[in-house]
């Protein structure tokens, strides 16, 4: 996609230099348009290098291409990160003292600004106006967060990380697909008490059940993730208005947790992956070898959640599982996962690969989606996000 990132003069800017090194790598074409005070900050060797795109900031650059009304026409999304009360006034304004300027009055494509300033400045009325106004035309305003501010002052002002922002400002452009549904993902991996410090569990991150969450979230759904066992920064991916976060630990606070959220859900997708079984007793106090009670474990078979959930299945409720695979021949693959979403009773088994290169603990992912009489209805790989807009595309096509 083609994609022209504004950067005006805030400290900020520095934190631009990420998010077109994100657009970059998901392979869009970006053209960055400092304004002159952006440049104080961060130099146009810097943003050539990153965006790999010539950088100008005045309208009279390259003239004979019209480069002042070109770059606004070829865009299909502009983005200005940061957006100061400055630029937000000229905004507002319509002025077009500046390339980019030019650019945003030239433009028909979704506009989004990540703004950045004092809490004061912020809060202004003046400032409140103008971002008003700006909402009433069309233009999507992603935050401001609330948080450090440059020179040890602290409130709302401070500009959303560069991931919230490239996150949110694609999904602009995202389908609202999901628009008015409620959906309960669960994601991470159960812990099974074996004593006060260890525990049985496994090596899912949580990755899948979060970009599946977000992506459902920038669909339009009301979301509600059960996290077991993710880390901070992988939950990170899933801070969302629409998303609500409910940690758990074991399976059983998992089913709880599920079966409460899956009572107001259309959707239900159990992409965390569960203990099938847990120790008949967790002890107490920490188990020591002095006491020889570590040779053995006594285990007892958990509650079937997924399958639980699908047979009490609210009417017209799409219920989705999971199933890590480690099988190379994709036949036999097939044919277990065919057997499996019988024997579970849902409309949907996500199949996914677990190798060196996919699955656990891996930033990508392949899998087969397997629908009513074992038919492949869509596949995907890729990062998780991706493969997470590929299960979303089947559950609405159910
Ligand atoms: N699941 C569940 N409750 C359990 C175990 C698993 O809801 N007690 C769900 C998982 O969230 C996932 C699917 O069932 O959606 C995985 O099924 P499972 O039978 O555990 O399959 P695999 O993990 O693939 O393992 P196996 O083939 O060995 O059964």
């Amino acid at each position: 996609m083609n994609i022209v990132v504004g950067v005006t003069g805030g400290i900020a800017a520095y934190k631009a230099v990420q998010l077109v090194r994100l657009l970059i790598k998901a392979g869009h074409d970006v053209t960055v348009i400092p304004t002159e005070d952006a440049l104080r900050f961060v130099g146009t060797p810097t943003w050539e290098a990153v965006s790999r795109n010539t950088v100008t900031t005045s309208v009279h650059d390259d003239v004979a291409r019209v480069r002042h009304v070109a770059l606004g026409q070829a865009a299909e999304l502009v983005i200005v990160a940061p957006a100061t009360a400055n630029t937000i006034a000229k905004m507002t304004a319509g002025l077009a003292d500046d390339l980019l300027g030019t650019t945003l009055l030239a433009t028909t494509a979704p506009v989004a600004i990540a703004p950045a300033m004092h809490t004061e400045m912020w809060r202004h009325p003046a400032t409140q106006a103008n971002i008003q106004t700006l909402r009433e035309r069309g233009v999507h305003v992603l935050g401001p967060g609330d948080g450090e501010l440059t020179g040890g002052d602290s409130g709302p002002g401070r500009m959303l990380e560069p991931e919230e922002i490239y996150d949110r400002a694609l999904s602009v452009l995202t389908p609202q697909d999901l628009a008015g549904r409620t959906v309960a993902v669960s994601a991470g991996g159960t812990r099974e008490p074996i004593d006060p410090v260890r525990f049985l569990g496994n090596r899912s991150s949580g990755r899948q059940g979060v970009a599946l969450a977000a992506e459902a979230a920038a669909r339009g759904a009301q979301v509600t993730l059960v996290a077991a066992n993710i880390s901070a920064d992988v939950l990170a991916a899933a801070q969302h208005p629409h998303i609500e976060i409910r940690r758990v630990g074991t399976a059983a606070e998992l089913g709880e947790a599920m079966a409460d959220a899956a009572a107001s859900a259309d959707i239900v997708v159990m992409a965390a992956a569960v203990a099938d079984y847990r120790p008949a007793n967790a002890a107490d106090q920490k188990l020591t070898k002095e006491e020889g009670v570590l040779d053995r474990i006594d285990l007892v078979e958990n509650d079937d959640i997924v399958a639980g959930l699908a047979a009490s299945r609210r009417h017209g409720q799409v219920i989705v599982a999971f199933a890590a695979e480690t099988l190379v021949d994709a036949d036999a693959r097939r044919e277990r996962a065919k057997r499996k979403r019988e024997r579970k009773g849902v409309d949907l088994l996500v199949v996914n690969r677990v190798d060196a290169e996919h699955g656990f603990e891996s930033p990508d992912n392949a899998v087969e989606v397997i629908g009513a009489g074992g038919a492949v209805v869509a596949s995907a790989s890729g990062s998780k996000r991706e493969v997470a807009r590929t299960i979303w595309g089947a559950v609405i096509a159910e």
